[in-house]
Parts: C-alpha cells; sequence; structure tokens
C-alpha cells in the first residue's frame, strides 16, 4: 500500500542519473505495493544553489512511465554531479483521491516546495487538519490526506518561536497532531542535505553502506519528554544537543549513504545492513551522520536500535527465468515449505520444535480457546488448518476475517490464545485485531513471513514461516508455508498426547514427503496451461469442495478473481443444494476438489447432482480415484498424502490455472488492478 524510497548520498559523488536510477531501481522493488502513480523529489538544477531548489516529477501510471518522464524533462541536466544529496521517492496505491499526477506523492507545502513528503498510510484525522489550515489561509491542491502533512510542517515552521528549530523536531511536532498510521520522509529546502524520516504503524527502515567503519553498531536513542501539544499551542522546542556518540556516521567523516524504504526488498542490493525504525521514532540524516529520537513514554522504552544484517539475498528478489514473480513463487515451493520446516521439525524422533513459541507452550496448553485471525490468504491458511489443530490441541479453533472480528467487537478473554497470519505483517486490519486482543490481556502469536513487520515485534511470541520474500501481489507460497507452520503448532501441542502419537507420525511422515509431491504437481503445469486454453474466454468460475479442502476452494477463487478478473467462487460442496445449484448447467464451468478423505463420500454425491444438471465438472483429485473419473468432463490428477495436508497440494493446480488465464487474458499477473501487496490501510 504505497511503496517509500529515499536515497542520501553524502561524500559519494553523484550524477543526477545516477541518482535517478538508484530512486527508480528502489521504487521498481516497491511497486507491488501500490502502481497507479509515482513520483520524486531532487534537488534542483543550479550548481551554486543546488540545495535550495527542490524539482518535483510525478506521474500517473506504473514507475516505468515516471522513469520515462525523468529523462523528458526540460532542463534535466543528467551529467551535473553531487558530492551530497537527497532525493525521496513513491509509487503509490490510491486511497484519497484517484491516480493522478497532483495526487502522487511527494506531496508539497506549497507552490515553492518549501517542504515535501512522501507517505505510506492513512491519516484519519486529515479533515479535521486540513480545515484547520485552510482557516489559517494554506491552500490544497490535491484530494490526498498526505498533503496534510506537508502543510502542516510548513505551518509549525512558519509560526515557529525560535530561529533554529531542528528539522527532526519540526516533524516531531507534527507526528504529535496525526491520527493513523504513517511511514513519512521529508524534505525541505530550509534544511538543504537533511532528511527526516519517522513512523507509525507503517514500516519503514533504514540502510546504511559505508567502506569505512561505522562508529556504533547500537544507534541510541534521544529521549524528550515534551507533552502532546495542540498545533495551534507553539512553545519553545528543546533542541536536541547531537554529539559523535548519539549519532551513526562513518568514522573520520567519510563517505556513507543512507537508503529508506518501505522494506528490504529496495535496500538490498545496496546494503545488509538496516535499522528498522520502531513507532514514534525520528530519524535525521545530515552531514553524514544519522541519530534517533523520540518522546519518552515509558521507563522501558528501548535506548538504542540495532544496526542489523539482512539475510536476503538480492536473488531471491529477482524473477530469474520466471516471465512473473507470481509463476516464480509457485515454483519455488518445494524448497519455500522445506524451508519453513527446516531445523523445526525432526523426522526421525517426529518432534517439532518451534523456538518462538517454546517459552509460552505451557500456557498455550492451558488455554480456553484458539482464535486464528488473518485477511484474504492469510485467513484462508487459518480455515484450511482449523480442523487439524482441532484434532491435534483438542481446543475450540475459531478463525476470524481481521475486519469482521474487529466489527463485531468479539470477546476476547485474557486466557484466549490469538493467531495473528500475515504474510507482510503489516496488514492493517490484522494488526488492528491484535491491538485489540492485546488490549484484553489475551497471548498474542504472530505467524509471519517478515522478520522486522510490526506484526512480528508486537506480538508476544510467534512463527517465522521462512517463505522468502514474496514479491507477486497474489500470495502463493506464503500460502503454504503459513499452512505447515499451523501444522506444526498443532504437532508440538500434541507432543505428549499419547493416543495421538500414530497420528502425528503420519503428519509428519507426509510433511517429509511434501517438497517431492510438490514437485509432482508442478510437473503438471502444460496440462494445467491447456486447461487455461479451454478457460480463459470464460465469465465465471466455480470452485467447490468440503472438508480440508474447503480452504482450497475459497483459496484458488480468489487467486482466480484476483489476477483473472473472472468472477470466482469457492463453494463449500455441502451448500450446494441450499443456493449454488442453481448456477449449475452445461455452460457454467466448475472445478471439483475430490480427495480420499473423510468426505469423499459426500462430494461423490455432490458430484452426481452436478452431473444430473448438465454439469461438467473438472475434478482435482487423487491419482488413484477410480471413482471420480467416471464422471469427470476433465481430471487433474494429484499425488495422494495425509488428509490434512492434501490441501498444500490442490491448492498448486489452481495458483498455476489463474496464473495460466491472466496471462491468456492478457493482464499483468504481478500487477493486478486496484490491488496492492501489502494493505496498511483498514
Ligand atoms: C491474495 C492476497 C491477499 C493477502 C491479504 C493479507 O493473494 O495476497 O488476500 O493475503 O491482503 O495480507 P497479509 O498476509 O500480508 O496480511
Amino acid at each position: 500500500m504505497c511503496g517509500i524510497f529515499a536515497y542520501m548520498n553524502y561524500r559519494v559523488p553523484r550524477t543526477r542519473k545516477e541518482i535517478f536510477e538508484t530512486l527508480v531501481r528502489g521504487l521498481q522493488r516497491l511497486e507491488y505495493r501500490g502502481y497507479d502513480s509515482a513520483g520524486v523529489a531532487i534537488d534542483g538544477n543550479n550548481n551554486e544553489d543546488k540545495e535550495r531548489h527542490i524539482r518535483l516529477v510525478k506521474k500517473r501510471g506504473k514507475v516505468q512511465a515516471l522513469d520515462q518522464e525523468l529523462y523528458n524533462q526540460d532542463s534535466m541536466d543528467l551529467g551535473v554531479e553531487f558530492e551530497t544529496h537527497f532525493g525521496i521517492a513513491h509509487t503509490r496505491w490510491a486511497t484519497h483521491g484517484a491516480p493522478s499526477a497532483v495526487n502522487s506523492h511527494p506531496q508539497r507545502s506549497d507552490k515553492g516546495n518549501e517542504f515535501v513528503v512522501i507517505h505510506n498510510g492513512i491519516i484519519t484525522n486529515y479533515k479535521d487538519l486540513k480545515k484547520f489550515l485552510e482557516s489559517k489561509g494554506y491552500e490544497f491542491e490535491s484530494e490526498t490526506d498526505t498533503e496534510t502533512i506537508a502543510k502542516l510542517i510548513k505551518y509549525v515552521f512558519d509560526n515557529r518561536e525560535v530561529e533554529d528549530i531542528s528539522f527532526s523536531t519540526l516533524v516531531e511536532r507534527v507526528i504529535q497532531q496525526l491520527e493513523g498510521a504513517f511511514a513519512l520522509v521529508f524534505k525541505s529546502i530550509h534544511y538543504p542535505g537533511e532528511a527526516v524520516a519517522t513512523r507509525r504503524g507503517s514500516p519503514l527502515l533504514i540502510g546504511v553502506r559505508s567502506e569505512h567503519k561505522l562508529s556504533t553498531e547500537q544507534v541510541p536513542v534521544l529521549y524528550t519528554t515534551r507533552n502532546i501539544e495542540n498545533v495551534n499551542n507553539i512553545r519553545k522546542p528543546r533542541v536536541q544537543r547531537l554529539d559523535s556518540s548519539t549519532c551513526l556516521h562513518a568514522v573520520g567523516n567519510k563517505a556513507v549513504e543512507f537508503f529508506f524504504a518501505s522494506d528490504a526488498s529496495a535496500i538490498i542490493e545496496h546494503t545488509n545492513r538496516v535499522i528498522f525504525l520502531e513507532d514514534d521514532d525520528i530519524a535525521a540524516a545530515a552531514d553524514g551522520k544519522l541519530s534517533i529520537h523520540r518522546v519518552k513514554r515509558a521507563a522501558s522504552d528501548d535506548p538504542s536500535r540495532a544496526i542489523q544484517t539482512l539475510q536476503m539475498e538480492l536473488q531471491q528478489i529477482m524473477k530469474g527465468n520466471f516471465s512473473a514473480f507470481m509463476q516464480k513463487e509457485i515454483f519455488e515451493q518445494p524448497e519455500s515449505v522445506f524451508n519453513t520446516m527446516r531445523g523445526r521439525v525432526n523426522f526421525e524422533t517426529s518432534q517439532v520444535l518451534l523456538g518462538g513459541l517454546k517459552a509460552h507452550l505451557k500456557e498455550i496448553r492451558r488455554c480456553r480457546r484458539l482464535i486464528l485471525i488473518g485477511c484474504g490468504t492469510s485467513y484462508h491458511a487459518a480455515v484450511a488448518t482449523r480442523q487439524v489443530l482441532e484434532e491435534l490441541t483438542e481446543l475450540p479453533v475459531m478463525v476470524e476475517l481481521a475486519s469482521d472480528f474487529l466489527d463485531r467487537n468479539t470477546p476476547v478473554f485474557r486466557d484466549d490464545v490469538c493467531f495473528f497470519i500475515s504474510q507482510s505483517g503489516e496488514t492493517a486490519d490484522t494488526l488492528l485485531a491484535l491491538r485489540y486482543c492485546k488490549d484484553r490481556g489475551a497471548l498474542t502469536v504472530g505467524v509471519t513471513n517478515t522478520v522486522g513487520s510490526s506484526i512480528s515485534r508486537e506480538t508476544d511470541c510467534g512463527v517465522h514461516i521462512n517463505a522468502g520474500p514474496e514479491v507477486g501481489v497474489a500470495s502463493t507460497k506464503a500460502y503454504t508455508s503459513q499452512f505447515i507452520s499451523l501444522v506444526m503448532f498443532g504437532l508440538m501441542m500434541s507432543e505428549d498426547r499419547v493416543s495421538l502419537q500414530d497420528r502425528r507420525r503420519e503428519i509428519i511422515r507426509g510433511l517429509q514427503s511434501l517438497p517431492e509431491l510438490i514437485k509432482e504437481v508442478l510437473s503438471l503445469d502444460q496440462k494445467i496451461h491447456d486447461l487455461a486454453l479451454e478457460l480463459y474466454t470464460q465469465r465465471s468460475l466455480l470452485v467447490m469442495g468440503r472438508g480440508y479442502n474447503y480452504a482450497t476452494c475459497l483459496e484458488g477463487a480468489l487467486k482466480i478473481k484476483e489476477i483473472t478478473y473472472m468472477h470466482s467462487e469457492g463453494i463449500l460442496a455441502g451448500e450446494l443444494k441450499h443456493g449454488p445449484l442453481a448456477l449449475i448447467d452445461k455452460q457454467m464451468p466448475i472445478i471439483m476438489v475430490i480427495m480420499k478423505d473423510p468426505c469423499f463420500a459426500k462430494c461423490q454425491n455432490a458430484l452426481q447432482q452436478i452431473t444430473a444438471r448438465q454439469g461438467r465438472p473438472i475434478i482435482l483429485c487423487s491419482k488413484d480415484d477410480t471413482e471420480s473419473s467416471k464422471f469427470a468432463y476433465k481430471m487433474i490428477e494429484l499425488p495422494p498424502t495425509v488428509d490434512c495436508l492434501q490441501g498444500i497440494l490442490s491448492v498448486i493446480p489452481l495458483q498455476l490455472l489463474s496464473f495460466h488465464l491472466a496471462v491468456l487474458r492478457g493482464y499483468d499477473v504481478d500487477f493486478p488492478r486496484n490491488l496492492a501487496k501489502s494493505v496498511t490501510v483498514e
């Protein structure tokens, strides 16, 4: 939901062209977060006074359109060299205001571009702030909530009581007035060569690159004790005193570069050394130094931010030989599911250990119920594993869509254990549900794919699914790894249940053979492509099943609708007679997922009802199934595995089918219209 990227080079000479290339590449890595418009703010052309003038270039459309626009601009001297420069860039997923150049970021304080800002998130009180600022004579040009921030910082600056107010103090005063979620990076003509970045609820990290030794591995946090003030009530600010011990810099005042980004994928090609900002941190970079300050809230506030080394490889976020990230990620599943299990499942002893949950296991075993909460695909992973979790934990398991859970003010108790399942770890609804459960004293468990994400940091404990970066907007490998993580949790919980040992061993053997079986399913790609050739002109596609495979139907239908724009519905076969049967005729394409599990006989029933209405079902079934074939219009035969793991194999043909349908229909698989990868707004 919008991607932020900013780049500061200090004593590292860079031409304007090189700066553009860095900014554009950063945006391209983040484009999956939003791709309806993009923009940059850079220093002006004038060599004598280049820091004092800010140029804005913004364009509706994908980052590529901005890239072309940058080179089309009049008087853009690409060869001009900047020893020190700070550029900010943004790719947008529209929330307030249609995609257009004026609504895209950076947003500015005024026509002179005195302050410019890029924003990821949503400001919920922007209407009040806008009204206030308009009453003070500030004129707005866009429909965005973000413009309020740009105007507000100018207002605070215009009304400062001391001449030498620092840039970061201005930002501190601005964020005291903001409600909602944000990651922000500011640039100003009043503070040439300075950058200020901050966040609350939306992710932001800073990469550091220098060939020289860095002054510290822990950036100390400077605390102020100022109370929250009203924007009208400007008191004399306390000017921060920085000295070398409170800053990060390259020792000896040497060359250093800082990269600010919404996620690590935009930084990793430059450096693997990063600092994850915490909510309300204000990071300021100037003269090659980076400092972090914040208003002190609790005695326990962490006194420093560690520079962490990212484990991610550039290779992981490149498409390689695949035509789309989604396709690459589907084909990565033999490795990604293995990585999810690696070091956690002992196939010899049938022991499962999730290190992040170990300390809380006793408490979890004593709980009243498990509540699994997520959105979209992550919610489907909860649906897929509910039954096996009920079986292995012998606890009531509720599965909840985060938005609905919040809408209902669902009762939550101190002895509940709440799981927050999220690939990105940043989804606003899931994050809000997490805070809701925390406030009510429940134990909170994160199941995420993103180290350092808000959900992984705010939960009491958790499981990292280790699927590797997922770039395609349509989630694929994260689903199968979430699925496995939840199954592993069930296995860990049931370790000492004598009556469950045979079942546990069966499931663990099933887990062990999954990577090979997934490869076998992936080898059906050509057959699925041929099926797509038959289906791609259709308007609708129903996907029906029940029991362990109901989640496969929901997830398959979601994949189909989100990237092919066909109408698709996941239908519980048990509900067939209660309505959906009316849709069935010779024309309606329908896929049935029928596996050799306890629901097999009931699925055969549903199959006969379909064929009795001239339906022509395409059946996803086990390759040892001789019954379903009698009624099938087409069959996709899958290797059999343990019933509760079959959903991992049965979803893959639907991932592949949605991919081929979208390509045949001429759509951009990785950038489905109106969607974004990380939904950081409610
Ligand atoms: C669908 C998809 C979305 C996400 C949902 C939650 O392919 O990707 O439905 O699953 O937006 O996102 P996370 O898992 O990041 O919380």
